[in-house]
């Protein structure tokens, strides 16, 4: 990322200098649409990140430029300010939450760019959220945890977006640590820092460049289709509160008593929690075969379960399988974006070429492919 034009751009608009903070995309191994179901995720902070510079100006107005976009916005922070670009939405639901939250946040101007491709199931969202996050709080001392940044980067989304994402994009973002995944526990936010070194492996996203866009509804329909079998569940066992806390045979016992649609849906949300905590015992013990199998697992339960793939991803799932890699799923949120997929490094020069010329001779859209860099959380610069 080229810092320096976000300096530069900066300098010519405002006629100053002002402070550089940045904060991450993730990917996640494993543990899919597990997040807002209070289950486990295993997600990883990556090299690509979003950037800005900020500086107090001495106004009740924010004044913001989106350098990759060449666009700008300017916007009050008060209730009846919602900026019309949807990228200044990010910017000011992010104020409006500390604010809420009884802090005062005065105008300031800034600058931004990111290299986190947009739709891609990378969270380019939740990165511009901690990024400002982050900003804002230090600019202006307020004193919150990183904690409290995730969880104001997932309001912001709430209220501002309308997406009813979980906590895991955001967390990661924060809390990211060069070299290892973060194992949360999305409930309590309990976490912890499993270090991650795939001897004899690489992980290797392959970009569909069939963009998703989550706001459509499709997530929230899943979502609730989780909520509505957990109120069914919670009448016969009170101690459910999430759909965490249900297993196979109390969803079996309410199967008459919702659609066969969320059924399957919450079938899929309960087996991959189990997959996680599976494949997290095989990370321990260093088998990244088992990994990769839970990982084929997670993709055919994403796709035939909870019905958030798609022919693109279906098929560089299935070039990964006829390559031999031992890995590989759709990632995120779904509907679009990438596969993530765990490789033997002797495998790894021929199945991207494969993937990328099949992909191409297919769909007439050229991927793109990313090696993955685990790197830290949001920081000033
Ligand atoms: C999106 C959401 C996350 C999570 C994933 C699916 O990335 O923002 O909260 O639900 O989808 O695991």
């Amino acid at each position: 990322m080229e810092l320096n034009l976000i300096q530069d751009k900066f300098k010519s608009l405002f006629g100053t200098e002002g402070t550089m903070y940045t904060s991450p995309g993730r990917i996640n191994l494993i543990g899919e649409h597990t997040d807002y179901n209070g289950g486990f995720v295993l997600p990883g902070a990556i090299d690509k990140a979003m950037y800005c510079k900020i500086k107090p100006n001495d106004t009740d107005k924010v004044r913001a430029y989106a350098l990759d976009l060449e666009e700008s916005a300017e916007f009050g922070l008060y209730e009846n300010d919602l900026p019309s670009k949807q990228w200044a939405k990010y910017i000011y639901g992010v104020c409006r939450e500390m604010i809420k939250k009884g802090k005062n946040v005065p105008g300031f101007d800034c600058v931004f760019a990111g290299d986190v491709p947009l739709g891609a199931g990378m969270s380019s969202s939740a990165a511009l959220e901690s990024c400002f996050g982050f900003a804002i709080n230090d600019t202006y001392d307020l004193g919150f945890d990183r904690f409290e940044l995730a969880l104001i980067g997932q309001a912001t989304e709430h209220n501002y977006v309308g997406v009813m994402c979980g906590i895991m994009d955001q967390f990661a973002s924060c809390f990211g640590k060069e070299g290892s995944l973060i194992r949360l526990d999305c409930r309590s936010l309990e976490y912890q820092y499993v270090p991650f070194n795939p001897e004899g492996y690489r992980l290797v996203l392959i970009n569909s460049c069939v963009s998703h866009n989550l706001a459509e509804g499709a997530y929230n329909k899943r979502r609730k289709s989780c909520e509505n079998v957990t109120a069914a569940i919670r009448k016969h066992h009170s101690e459910v509160e999430l759909l965490r806390d249900a297993n196979l045979d109390m969803l079996r016992e309410v199967a008459n008593e919702v659609s066969a649609e969320d059924y399957i849906r919450s079938e899929f949300v309960i087996e991959e929690i189990q997959r996680l905590l599976d494949a997290c015992k095989a990370l321990k013990k260093g088998d990244y075969e088992i990994v990769g199998k839970k990982m084929y697992e997670t993709h055919i339960g994403l796709s035939q379960k909870y019905a958030v793939s798609c022919e693109e991803l279906d098929f560089l799932n299935d070039i990964a399988r006829e390559c031999g890699v031992a890995g590989s799923r759709v990632m995120g949120g779904g509907f679009g974006g990438c596969t993530i997929n765990l490789v033997k490094n002797e495998l790894y020069d021929g199945f991207v070429k494969r993937a990328i010329e099949s992909y191409e001779q297919k769909f007439k859209i050229k991927p793109k492919v990313y090696d993955v860099v685990i790197k830290n959380g949001a920081r000033r610069l």
